[in-house]
């Protein structure tokens, strides 16, 4: 397999060709931006940290029955990928109060939700992902109706795997954000699964272990993702 030319870079991630015209390479930059990148900066080894950690998520996530467009870790930074057509509805599954919710209902952070929240985010940078509902979905033909009904059975059988796994490695999983694609009229998991896109707490000390470190300038940040990975390197191992 031999990587091509460059096909997309974006704000975390480039995307590359391959000789292999359904495959291409996700390569994991060190670049972070927040705020719909009005803020910029690097988290020195992140890309490395991301890549193994979305790696193990998405072979975990196989193994329990959810396809994803993970093929391979190649290298340090690149994963090889399944050539999904991207559907530009981000998908955000909430368990706790935090972020743009609590800011939304004027709520402090923290608190337990009855039930999973699912929220929709369109996906266009110039717009800044402004949230949408199922009708502008359907309306605008972002999605189908069946696709949709897929989407929402995955984001939350994601969210039962996820939480109860982080919690084996002392995390709380806060709230995350997933998106998916098209590939040979299936919907598959896309993107990545890493600190940058999830809250993560430590369960007793509820010490932020993602990217709101960097977007609320607490320090720590490699660290952060460093610990994470070591979390889940050390579960496997047992
Ligand atoms: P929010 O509370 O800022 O809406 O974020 C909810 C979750 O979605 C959080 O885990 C971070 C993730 N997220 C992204 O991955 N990309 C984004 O552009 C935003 C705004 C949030």
């Amino acid at each position: 397999m031999e990587k091509r030319e460059k096909l997309y870079e974006g704000k975390a991630k480039i995307l590359y060709a391959t000789d292999d015209p359904n495959l291409i390479i996700q390569y994991f930059k060190d670049d972070a931006t927040a705020f719909n990148a009005q803020k910029k900066g690097t988290i020195v080894e992140k890309g490395i940290y991301n890549n193994r950690i979305s790696s193990h998520i998405f072979k975990l996530l196989a193994q329990e029955g959810v396809a994803s467009h993970f093929v391979q870790h190649l290298s340090d930074r690149e994963m090889l990928v399944k050539r999904v057509n991207i559907i530009p509805v981000e998908v955000v599954i909430r368990n706790r109060i935090a972020g743009s919710l609590a800011k939304r209902f004027g709520l402090a952070e923290g608190g337990v939700l009855s039930r999973p929240i699912l929220e929709f985010y369109y996906k266009d940078d110039a717009l800044g992902d402004p949230m949408i509902n199922e009708d502008h979905i359907a309306v605008f033909e972002l999605a189908s109706q069946k696709e949709m009904e897929e989407i929402k059975k995955i984001s939350l059988s994601v969210n039962t795997f996820l939480k109860s796994w982080f919690q084996e490695i002392r995390i709380s999983l806060v709230d995350f954000k997933l998106e998916f694609g098209r590939y040979d009229h299936q919907v598959l998991l896309a993107d990545e699964i890493t600190p940058d896109g999830c809250r993560l707490w430590d369960i007793e000390t509820e010490e932020k272990l993602d990217k709101d470190r960097f977007r609320r300038d607490l320090g720590q940040i490699e660290e952060a993702y460093r610990e994470v990975w070591r979390r889940i390197s050390e579960h496997s191992a047992k």
